[in-house]
Order: structure tokens, then sequence, then C-alpha cells
């Protein structure tokens, strides 16, 4: 252990260097416009991998590429798979950046760049985790399979399809991921200075409402007040989603959700959550949520409504009296356990057409749906991550709740039969999805550390 741990300290710099090229393509995987910088980013790598001497390949999919890798078999241990994804969001605002998203600077012993924490740097740490055994003892003490795939910021369609089978000619991609337990570094830590294990994400149930009106954009003077305006409509439906209470107005909507306990809440409100401090990290003077709820319990344990896009009419300087055409709004609520996805389209669609007044006609767009995911606490492999990551960082993990959403952690289950150890090495304030994303490189390098541990606790348990 001592040499693997010196291999990553001597290669620190080398470490952040491969980031930092990697992170140097926009591979942003929901616009069409960048999928040459997509599949560049997946053929990177893969050569790294085939480098290592991984057996390495790479399956073309319907849309973005998915890079599956693993290691030498080690039999009478467990089979790690790591879940990654190398694609990224959209930069945009681009203007909100201090130096561009795909130019990736040092600022304060942090990188910044898109992708930095979300998804790339944190899922490099376990190839150099990797990588710092192979290079050192020559093998490692339990096999690794790499899962990373190119479209999770956009719905893992692909990822989905592979693990249907679909992408299986001839041999089973499905079997040959077979495993005892998935690890994704794609979360955050508690705090500065505080490492966490996540045990429960929320699901996601994503839409695009498209409203029409008249067949061209007409004057407002001449036509407001008669003529229904999308904008309008629009304006008033969504301001129906929640209530004054903060809660969502769906008929059962709240039917299947799993309340909090009273323990949960109490471990909770033991991590000392500031509030004051956390108002100042994003900038605001106040806050509001669901009545009754705590910043933490409404952040990590309820179902909410929040608006991601909307549009319409004049958006260009100074006045236009002008009734739009059309109207539009993104917009998705996060899920908690056992709330389904499926059922919340459904209300969704007849809760809108009742809303939809006469001179409109609606188009609802189901982009994607996930349920929420809970893994157990009370395992082995969550003993040995504990231990990993106390090694790696010098501090013992929290267990923490995150309201972010891994949808294909729910596939790891049902399809693979594994659960799935949360290690985040991020901070909230990484600006996931943000302009300024950044990942510090402390972080990283404990990442690869925590790592290059957990193959080494993960080795010690013996099974079959
Ligand atoms: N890494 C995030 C999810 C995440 C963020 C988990 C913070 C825990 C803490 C992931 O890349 C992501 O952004 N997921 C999407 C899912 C969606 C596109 C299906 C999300 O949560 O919005
Ligand atoms: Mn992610
Ligand atoms: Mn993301």
């Amino acid at each position: 252990m001592q040499e693997v741990l010196g291999y990553a300290e001597k290669n620190r710099e080398r470490f952040q260097a491969d980031l930092f090229e990697w992170l140097g393509m926009a591979s942003v995987s929901t616009d069409p416009a960048f999928a040459s910088e997509v599949r560049r980013a997946a053929d990177w790598l893969v050569t790294r991998m085939q480098n290592l001497g991984l057996k390495t390949r790479l399956v073309t999919t319907r849309k973005h590429p998915i890079v599956i890798a693993e290691t030498e078999p080690v039999p009478g241990t467990p089979v790690v798979l790591v879940y990654g994804h190398y694609d990224v969001q959209p930069p945009d605002p681009l203007n909100e950046w201090t130096t561009p998203p795909f130019q990736p600077a040092v600022r304060d012993g942090k990188v910044f760049a898109r992708g930095a924490t979300d998804d790339k740097g944190q899922m490099l740490t376990h190839l150099f985790g990797t990588e710092a055994w192979l290079r050192t003892v020559g093998k490692l003490p339990v096999q690794i399979k790499f899962l990373i795939e190119g479209e999770e910021e956009c719905g893992s369609h692909s990822l989905h399809e592979l693990l249907r089978g679909e992408y299986d000619n001839g041999t089973s991609i499905v079997e040959s991921l077979a495993n005892d337990i998935v690890v994704i570094s794609d979360s955050s830590q508690y705090g500065a200075g505080q490492p966490a294990i996540t045990y429960g994400l929320r699901g996601i149930a994503y839409y695009e409402l498209r409203l029409t009106g008249p067949s061209q954009d007409l004057h407002s003077g001449g036509f407001g007040g008669a003529v229904t305006n999308p904008a309008n409509t629009l304006c008033r439906i969504l301001g129906q989603l929640l209530d004054d209470e903060g809660r969502v107005t769906l008929p059962g909507f709240y039917d299947a959700v799993v309340d909090l306990t009273k323990e949960e809440r109490k471990q909770f409100a033991d991590l000392g959550f500031d509030d004051a401090a956390f108002m100042k990290s994003v900038g605001v003077s106040g806050m509001q949520g669901e009545a009754g709820y705590s910043t933490l319990e409404r952040r990590w344990a309820r179902p909410t409504c929040d608006i991601n896009g909307l549009w319409s009419g004049y958006q260009g300087e100074g006045a236009k009296t002008v009734l739009p055409a059309r109207a539009g709004a993104k917009f998705s609520f996060r899920l908690v356990p056992n709330q389904n996805p499926q059922q919340i389209s459904e209300s969704l669609t007849e809760w809108l057409q009742e809303r939809i007044p006469p001179g409109i006609t609606m188009e609802l767009i189901d982009r994607h749906g996930a349920v929420g995911s809970m893994v157990p606490l009370d395992s082995p492999f969550m003993a040995a991550a504990g231990a990993a990551i106390q090694s790696g960082f010098g501090t013992a993990p929290v267990f923490i709740r995150s309201g972010g959403s891994i949808p294909v952690v729910n596939e790891f289950a049902s399809r693979l039969g594994s659960d799935t150890l949360l290690l985040g090495w991020g901070q909230d304030d990484d600006n996931m999805h943000s302009p300024n994303e950044k990942f510090s490189l402390d972080d990283f390098q404990r990442g690869i550390l925590s790592s290059a541990h957990l193959w080494s606790e993960i080795g010690k348990m013996k099974i079959r």
C-alpha cells in the first residue's frame, strides 16, 4: 500500500495535467452541435484505459458511445463496477464564466472548467486510483470494471438500452457487467473538510410544455383581451403548480412519498446545517420551501417542482407590444422514494388539460424520469468505503442524502442486483451545472487516494 500511495503522490501533477487535457474537450451531450467533442472525450478515455492494459471497448450507440473496461479477475474477492459519465452540461450562460469553460484554469487550488466536478474530475479519481496499483504492485486486489457513459446529463437513454441488452449482438454486454458492488463518485461531500457517503438520491420527472395560440404574433393592442395569450396561459398554469405552502398541487402527488422518520430528522438536524452560510453561498437573503421542513429536509428528502427554462414573446432590447403566438417552458419535479414518474406524467397531463383555455393548444413532452433511490447503510461495503475515506481524507465520513438524481442507480439494483456506494468528492459550492464549475485539486488527490484505499479495503472482503 505504501508503494501505491507513494506513486499517487509522485504523480499528483501528471494526474492534474491529464484532467486538464480532458476538461478541454467540450463533451456537451444534450446539444448535437457538440457531438464530435463528445466523441473526442470518449476516445481520450479509451486510450488512457488501453495504455493501462485494461480490456477496453467503446460501444457505439444511437447517440453517444459508452466506454467499458475491466482489469483482470481476482477470484474469491468482490467485483466492483465503477460508473461515471464523461458528458457535461451546456456551459451557458457563457458570459458569466471568469475564464472560458473548456479552457481549464487553476485559481486558489481549484480547477475551473465545465465538468471539473460533474463528473470528469470525480470519475478520473478511480482510474488513477487503479493506475497507482497497476503501475506499482502490477495488479489489483479486486477486479474493477468501468462503465462510463456519455448521456447522463440528458437522460442516459443509450445506457438504459445497453442494460436492456439492446447492444448485445452475440456476446452479452450486460453479463460482462456482473458485479458485487457499484461505486459512483458523482456527488458532494457534506462540506469543506467533511467527507460524506450519500445513501439517498432524489428521482426526477422532466417535462417540456409548448403552448400555441394564434397562427402568428399579433398586435397586443388590437387583439389583446380577446385572443387568448399563450404566455399569460403558461404563467397562470405554471403558477398553480406549487401552492402557498410550497406543496405541489397535482392530485395524488404525495400519495407514495416515504416520509422522513423521526430518527432521520434527528440525524439531519445533528449535522448542524448553517442556513445563514448557505444563503450567503448562493447569494440570497431569504428562503422559501415546503412549510414545516428544514433546508436539508427540503433539499434531500422532500419532493418539489422547479421551472428550468421559460420562453415567449419579445426578448430583445426595448419594448414591443406583441401578443405572442407561442409560449413554452421546461420544468421538472424532484421525486423521493417511492414516487413514480409515470404516475406523475399521467396526473400532470390530465391536470394540464383541465386548465387549457379556449384558443390554446398544448403539447407536453415527457423528457425523462427516474425514481429516487436509497442504498443500505449496514453493508460490509459501506464499512469498507468508510475506512477508505478515513484513510484518503484523514476524516471519517458522515452519512447524508442528496437532492440530485443519478437515474441508473435504480437500474443497477433491478437489472444487475447491485447496491451502490455513492462516494462524492465534490463540494456543494462547486457550481455543478452553473457558471464557473470547479473542483478542488486537493479533493481530486484525496479522491484518488481514497479510491486506491477502497480497492484494498474491498479486497480484504473475501467472498464466494
Ligand atoms: N452528478 C449529478 C447528480 C448529483 C448532483 C447527485 C449532486 C448528487 C449530488 C448528475 O450529473 C446530474 O446532474 N443528474 C441530473 C439527472 C438528470 C439529467 C436525469 C440531475 O440531477 O439533474
Ligand atoms: Mn454527474
Ligand atoms: Mn450533472
